[in-house]
């Protein structure tokens, strides 16, 4: 049996830059063991999640609801037709109340800073399942995937096209706690957060992981990533940004200048648009690996977050 990482019991997971090192080796190594069936507890038997949803969701949602499930727990699930965070209540209320009922908080919110409200009213566990400036649990699906298909994290250069979003901050911390090397290549004025990004070069003791370019240049990466160009309440700059990113598109010719890189995309994608049906159905496409892989990697935080 893997031992529970002291550090993580009780707290928080609000981005990827709160895990040290040897968390995300366990993490990493637990949710590998639970994918192979090796690891059977339930540790979250009796306890009971509130998930709350500010926006719409596929792959979070049951991807959550399966693994509480597996781990012994119950949830209960609240849109933004039901708490309504910040109108029908305030969060600081509503984060006192939810700590009277539940062990736990799995939480996808518009702002971050609500999220950070949220966390703060809240002395049970807060887990962030998206926000406007990160998505913490998909690049930990990410990593267990990349761990899969390559075995050593350290040796990946990663390159992210497209817009600087809440994917990319998650995947810049990831590559300064993972020390792995980054290219994140956006159109100019479509940048990653700039605090991110300091916070991840001093974290990497001057190494200097992370290169933000707007030149497309693949050719030594082993995964090449991208997202949607308009994420969720970006809807209205859906036009304006297809004509902004359209060289940042993932086709055939960008994957042939990258021979050895495998295709990720955290989904949903907008086909045709950030990548084309070829890449994401083509043979190097991880995709489904890396959405089936959101259940190991939460189910694995989960029963650190709630060990004991
Ligand atoms: N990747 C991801 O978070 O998908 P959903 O928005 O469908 O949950
Ligand atoms: N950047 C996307 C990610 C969806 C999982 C969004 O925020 O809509």
């Amino acid at each position: 049996m893997i031992a529970p990482v002291i550090s993580l019991r009780g707290r928080d997971f609000i981005d990827v830059a709160d895990l040290e090192p040897g968390d995300l080796r366990h993490l990493l190594e637990l949710a590998r063991d639970i994918k192979a069936g090796r690891w059977t507890e339930k540790p979250l038997r009796g306890r009971h999640m509130a998930m709350l949803f500010q926006r719409p969701s596929h792959r979070t949602r049951v991807s959550f609801e399966v693994g509480i499930g597996r781990l012994g727990g119950a949830t209960t699930t609240l849109t933004s037709q039901d708490v309504q965070l910040g109108f029908r209540e305030s969060i600081a209320d509503a984060a006192r109340v939810l700590d009277r009922y539940v062990d736990g908080v799995i939480a996808r919110l518009r702002s971050h800073g609500d999220l950070l409200e949220l966390a703060r009213f809240s002395e049970k566990p807060v887990i962030n399942a998206l926000t406007d400036h990160s998505h913490p649990c998909q690049v930990l699906a990410d990593l267990l995937t990349l761990d899969e298909l390559h075995g050593d994290l350290a040796h990946e250069h990663l390159v992210y096209i497209g817009d600087g979003n809440n994917i990319a901050n998650s995947l810049i911390e990831a590559s300064a706690l993972a020390g792995f090397a980054l290219t994140v290549i956006t159109p100019p004025g479509y940048d990653p957060d700039q605090a991110v990004v300091e916070r991840a070069r001093s974290m990497n003791s001057g190494r200097h992981n992370v290169t933000l370019t707007s030149q497309i240049e693949v050719h030594d990466a082993t995964a090449i990533y991208t997202d949607v160009w308009a994420s969720m309440g970006q809807e209205d700059e859906r036009a304006a940004r297809q004509k902004a990113f359209s060289q940042y598109q993932v086709n055939q010719r960008l994957m042939d200048s990258a021979p050895n890189a495998v295709f990720m995309h955290c989904l949903p994608a907008h086909r045709g648009e950030e990548v084309t049906d070829e890449v994401i159905d083509g043979p190097r496409s991880v995709v489904f690996q890396q959405a089936e892989n959101r259940l190991y990697a939460q189910m694995a935080l989960m029963a650190e977050l709630f060990a004991g």
